[in-house]
């Protein structure tokens, strides 16, 4: 039986009940984060936890016992004997129930807090052959970089790249590459990694942060400089990073073939360099 987190009390999952007056549930009116279990530590948490309290302050939610968040996700992996398990941990906090008004609520009510544990099987076959991602309009509000449970225009654009064929939507926004529906998105051009810098048009992806980090530590040229859409028929390379995936190689782009349709050179060194890191993580 799995066994959920729903404020304060760890409960069976099909137990759970949220009022369907959560403005989560009527407005969207919440944040998440997604941490990563390495079957005995959470991928760098520090991290996720800042941009955790980054995204609540934006959105103006305060949940004042968002530190005990590593606490809940740990119990979470215990509870569901996931601890020998890839697994992923989804936290949700929303601001509350009450009757339904544009406004928040007044006077203010405690925040929806929500997580689950679920075990999941990272896809070596893909990682090692790489993906086709399609390119879409970035049909996106224009703060990406709050983690905003409000993913109806993510949904919608992966699932048409999915009945594309493809494996994940990459975004384009007033002519720039952005990032991918659930991932960030990068590119090597003679020997130079690009990625979009930090804006309010992307999430700053935790993997995304540490693959940049990595590269530099490899001694690779980095730019975080976004790549117009034209730039797509100079690229030797491409990958896309996110917590589930970590770096995945793109090997073709609206089915083009990206450098020999194989993963790339630098794609393949910071590929080695993650999963070394993670297994140095594990001693
Ligand atoms: N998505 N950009 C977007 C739009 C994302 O939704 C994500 C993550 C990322 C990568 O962030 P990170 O490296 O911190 O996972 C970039 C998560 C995994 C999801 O929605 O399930």
């Amino acid at each position: 039986m799995d066994i959920a987190f729903l404020n304060g009390s760890f409960l069976p999952k099909n137990e759970i009940r949220i009022s369907p007056d959560d403005r989560g549930f009527l407005f969207a009116d919440g944040i998440y984060e997604v941490v990563r279990w390495y079957k005995g530590f959470f991928y760098d948490m520090t991290s996720h936890m800042t941009r955790l309290k980054r995204s609540m302050k934006e959105i103006r939610i305060s949940w004042a016992e968002a530190d005990t968040f590593p606490d809940i996700a740990q119990q979470l992996i215990t509870a569901n004997n996931l601890q020998e398990s890839p697994s992923l941990v989804y936290l949700q906090v929303t601001r509350g129930a009450a009757k339904r008004t544009h406004a928040f609520p007044f006077p203010s009510v405690t925040p929806t807090v929500y997580a689950f544990a679920m075990s999941f099987r990272p896809d070596s076959i893909t990682m090692a052959s790489g993906i086709g991602v399609s390119m879409q309009k970035d049909i996106r509000w224009s703060r990406c970089d709050i983690k905003s449970v409000s993913l109806l225009p993510n949904v919608l654009s992966f699932q048409e790249a999915r009945e594309r064929g493809n494996h994940e939507c990459i975004f384009v926004r007033d002519g720039l590459i952005t990032e991918g529906a659930h991932s960030n998105i990068f590119f090597v051009i003679e020997g130079v990694l690009y990625t979009h810098p930090e804006s309010e048009n992307i999430l700053s992806g935790v993997t995304r942060k540490n693959v940049l980090r990595l590269a530099r530590e490899a001694g690779i040229r980095v730019s975080e400089t976004a790549l117009p859409e034209s730039g797509i028929n100079e690229i030797d390379e491409a990958f896309i990073t996110n917590t589930s995936s970590e770096v995945a190689p793109v090997i073709s782009i609206n089915g083009r073939i990206v450098g020999d349709g194989t993963p790339g050179r630098i794609t393949t060194i910071l590929q080695k360099r993650f999963s070394g890191e993670i297994l140095a993580m594990k001693v």
